[in-house]
């Protein structure tokens, strides 16, 4: 498997990207946001303000381009993905992260992604590749896009499931395997099940975020270097 370096020169710069840094009041924990297929770095701050006002939030652009739409990484067509490529995009993600820690000064903050459909998946791939990237992940309406040979330990790390129930890409049967792949590698999973399809709703944005307010009442982000 391909390692990741903090030391990666363009580690940062190749991503396009934004970041906004925790407002007094906000929680202790930053947010990794993920966009979907032909989105970019702005599209989910609304998202992440819903989710954890005033928290620190960081947003890279995918790197991949289908037809001129940004992705995290190459499918071959609809539902069917690029392993290899989606394991070096997830290096180069975990690269990022590193990175971005040092310049945006996180310290020890937990990182939590917020991903929507290809940003779930590339989101899923770096906690299942690189566990130590994340503290946590709100996949709403992922697949199963990536299997590893060998489970990492994902001890206690907290995950939400945003399934739709009508997703014709996150069908039930992707959510179970998903789920179970985190469940065996000891993550803490919470599915929540929307009567809805691929574009998540409300009432994922309300249960994420009371998720997110359990899992994570760290205290304020005042005060934090
Ligand atoms: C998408 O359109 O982004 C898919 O549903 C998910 C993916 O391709 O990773």
């Amino acid at each position: 498997m391909i390692e990741p370096s903090r030391a990666h020169p363009d580690a940062l710069t190749r991503f396009v990207h934004r970041f906004e840094p925790a407002r007094a009041g906000g929680p202790g924990f930053a947010l990794l946001l993920l966009h979907g297929t032909g989105g970019d770095e702005n599209d989910l701050f609304s998202l992440g303000e819903m989710l954890a006002p005033g928290a620190a939030m960081l947003s890279p652009r995918g790197r991949v381009l289908e037809n001129g739409m940004p992705r995290f990484f190459r499918r071959l067509r609809e539902g069917v993905f690029d392993v290899p490529d989606l394991q070096a995009r997830a290096v180069e993600l975990a690269e990022f992260v590193a990175a971005a820690r040092d310049t945006y000064a996180l310290g020890a903050m937990p990182l939590v992604a917020a991903g929507f459909s290809n940003g779930a998946n590339i989101a899923g791939a770096l906690l299942l590749a690189h566990p130590g990237a994340l503290q946590g992940a709100i996949l709403l309406r992922p697949m199963t896009p990536y299997e590893p040979e060998s489970l990492p330990s994902l001890a206690g790390v907290p995950v939400f499931i945003g399934a739709g129930t009508q997703d014709p890409y996150g069908t039930p049967e992707e959510i179970t395997r998903l789920e179970g792949l985190f469940r065996r590698g000891g993550a803490r999973v919470e599915v929540h099940r929307a009567d809805a399809g691929h574009n998540f709703t409300r009432g994922d944005v309300s249960a994420a975020g009371e998720w997110l307010a359990r899992e994570f009442a760290l205290g304020s982000a005042e005060g934090a270097t």
